[in-house]
């Protein structure tokens, strides 16, 4: 059942009745924000008063006199400017919640009555190198859309695109034939590449600052000097107005410089941290092509180097290992991982039919497609022949179009990708593929309690997983107090730690998945642990402290629900606690339309508030009469289950005991 559907499709009556394509305006029915306003508010009077230039009150009343909806609602009320407040029925909400005491499965959540197709690209790490904090973002936000969809009754295909072909694999070949420590490599091997990884970018970046960076700004100081230097005149001018403009420029220009000089010294810096160590120094000259060197690498790997090729072969599934532990202990697995490598020998073919159809130009020697409106073009095979990120995607895009006819495609990448996703769609439609639909879920930045990028002290990327131990840890440091606090402890060292891990690891998903996945936000263990608020632990926590109810009346839960004892709602928190339970379905529906699994933790933060608020005006083993205990009773059930299944949802599990 779905509420907020049903509401709107009624509206939606109305409002055609009133007026040919008012329907549109359904949409406005939304929950309201105060109870005092009712269950559910209507405001669109308001649009179509403007629209049909009369008093939206008048308006109001005429969606009122032709809405259906007395069986679902007490009589609509209008209020204020012309504001439709509804009430839903005690008699429907008992009616609706009692469906849901014995339905295990679907908790009434209503599949969708048009199932679609959906392809889901996420997480898609760049292999040869350990996981960090930013594939946190992808992963869980990925998986939770699954798990939404999925319970939504839509065929979900999961796909993780791993970066295994790009060139930090270039990096680590290069790495191994010259720098590699063969005892070490029999040893961990995902231990020595990622050190043969780090050695070489670093190498690498030393010669780009070296050569191409410090040249760069050393040219813009002395643009910016000379300019500067004119700029002086500008104090002698006449005009008081123009003089005070000048100055400020000059300001400006100034400020830029002090911004240069300083990016120049820091760079510098850096140069010479590499040149006094005793390993990089000698290594950093010896090498100087390093940049060069890399690339050729990853060419050969692409042509079909039988060394690169043999290499490849034995680094790959090392890398592989490493990122399933870390997805094991997310709990998040994939349909698929076809990763860019999968693809290497379609993407000739796709530049060849992009060529055929008219869409690929050449410009100063590399093919391109180019889009309106954009100032650089879609570049699908570079000058010297190689392909591009961009072809790979177009092929996988074929691919999975051809495979799996998809209904929708979505890309759970990070914001700083948007050009290239606009980029890709865009040429996707012009290749033919025109009907399915495309999203970038794009999200922003984790952020350290510095407001800059997360990273560790020494300014490399947090390792995710050091960080998911972290916080296992500090979870365990809690249950350990919080069980050591009562009178007897209740917990064995196997389920503190079961414990531990569920809290520490729910705590990092819930903390990114309450955020709006559009902003950045700031990584906190602190906040992200606390019992109060809206966190993974305050939810387990909600959900520990329902449960522990049936141990302490010694209630059979189970029989209790298939024996068909009713429902009462005799306190307004036990009817907005009833409401609250009714809503999950139309949750779910919002975070399929948008894809923002926000939806889903803000309303799980209101359902356990809603159950704070009963629970503290509701006795429930001391209710006044049998019947009325049972009924809280399964109130009580049905929230646990609700808060099981929200969390589950996010890929999150609960704890019977906090
Ligand atoms: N491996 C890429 C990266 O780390 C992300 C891939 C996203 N998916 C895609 N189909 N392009 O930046």
């Amino acid at each position: 059942m779905n509420l907020l559907a049903d509401l709107r499709r009624r509206f939606r009556i109305a409002l055609e009745l009133l007026d040919t394509g008012a329907g549109e305006v359904a949409d406005m029915v939304l929950p309201s924000k105060d109870p005092k306003f009712g269950d559910y508010q209507a405001n669109c009077a308001m649009p179509l008063g403007k629209r049909l230039g009369r008093p939206p009150r008048e308006i109001a009343q005429e969606i009122v006199d032709r809405l259906d909806v007395a069986d679902l609602c007490d009589p609509p009320e209008i209020a204020g400017p012309g504001f439709i407040n509804l009430r839903i029925k005690d008699d429907w909400l008992l009616k609706n919640l009692s469906q849901k005491v014995p339905d295990q499965t679907q908790l009434g959540v209503v599949p969708t009555e048009q199932p679609r197709t959906f392809v889901i690209d996420f997480s898609s790490p760049n292999v040869a190198k350990p996981m960090h904090v930013g594939h946190i973002r992808s992963t869980v936000i990925g998986d939770a859309l699954c798990r939404i969809l999925r319970q939504l009754g839509h065929r979900v295909i999961s796909d993780n695109h791993i970066g295994d072909w790009g060139t930090q694999f270039g990096m680590i070949i290069y790495g191994y034939k010259n720098f590699a420590d063969d005892q070490a490599f029999e040893k961990d091997t995902v231990g020595e590449l990622s050190r043969l990884y780090k050695l070489v970018n670093q190498l690498v970046e030393y010669h780009v600052i070296r050569e191409k960076k410090i040249p760069a700004i050393e040219q813009q100081i002395v643009e910016l000097a000379a300019r500067l230097e004119q700029m002086h005149d500008a104090t002698e001018l006449e005009d008081p107005k123009d003089r005070k403009k000048a100055d400020k420029r000059h300001r400006q220009a100034e400020g830029q410089l002090v911004e240069l000089r300083a990016t120049l010294d820091s760079l510098r810096n850096h140069l010479s941290a590499v040149e006094n160590d005793s390993l990089l120094g000698p290594l950093a000259s010896e090498h100087a092509q390093i940049g060069s060197a890399v690339l050729a690498e990853t060419a050969a790997l692409h042509a079909g180097d039988q060394t690169n090729q043999s290499l490849w072969d034995r680094f790959l599934p090392a890398c592989l290992e490493s990122i399933d532990e870390t997805y094991q202990r997310l709990n998040v697995t994939f349909d698929h991982a076809l990763g860019e490598s999968f693809y290497h020998d379609r993407l000739a073919g796709v530049v060849e039919d992009l060529t055929e159809r008219g869409l690929v130009r050449e410009s100063e020697g590399a093919k391109c497609v180019f889009l309106k409106d954009d100032d650089a073009p879609f570049i699908v095979q570079k000058k010297d022949g190689a392909f591009l990120y961009a072809t790979t995607d177009l092929a996988t895009v074929e691919y999975r179009m051809s495979e799996w006819t998809p209904d929708a495609m979505i890309y759970v990448v990070d914001h700083r990708q948007s050009f290239h996703f606009k980029q890709l769609f865009e040429t996707v439609k012009l290749w033919g593929y025109g009907d399915v639909q495309l999203e970038h879920v794009s999200f922003g930045t984790v952020l350290g309690e510095d407001g800059r990028p997360y990273k560790t002290r020494s300014g490399t990327a947090v390792g995710l997983g050091g960080l998911l131990d972290e916080a296992v840890e500090r979870a365990l440091k809690i249950v350990c107090e919080n069980d050591d606090a009562r009178d007897t402890p209740l917990l064995s060292q196997e389920q503190r730690q079961t414990n531990a891990e569920r809290i520490g690891i729910g705590a990092i998903k819930y903390a990114d998945l309450a955020h709006n996945r559009t902003s950045d936000y700031v990584f906190s263990y602190d906040k992200m642990l606390a019992m109060n608020g809206n966190t993974a632990a305050y939810m387990q926590y909600s959900y520990a402290r329902v449960r522990s109810i049936f141990g302490k009346g010694d209630i059979d839960i189970d029989s209790l629900r298939s024996s068909g004892s009713p429902l009462q709602l005799t306190h307004p928190s036990e009817r907005a606690l009833a409401l609250a339970l009714l809503q999950l379905s139309e949750t779910l529906q919002r975070v399929a339309t948008d894809f923002r699994p926000n939806h889903l933790t803000a309303y799980l933060f209101e359902l356990a508030s809603a159950y704070s608020s009963f629970f503290e005006h509701c006795p429930v083993l001391k209710a006044e009469d049998a019947g009325l205990r049972n009924s809280r009773l399964l109130l009580c059930d049905l929230t646990a289950r609700t808060i099981a299944r929200g969390l589950n949802l996010l890929g999150i599990e609960v704890v019977e005991r906090m």
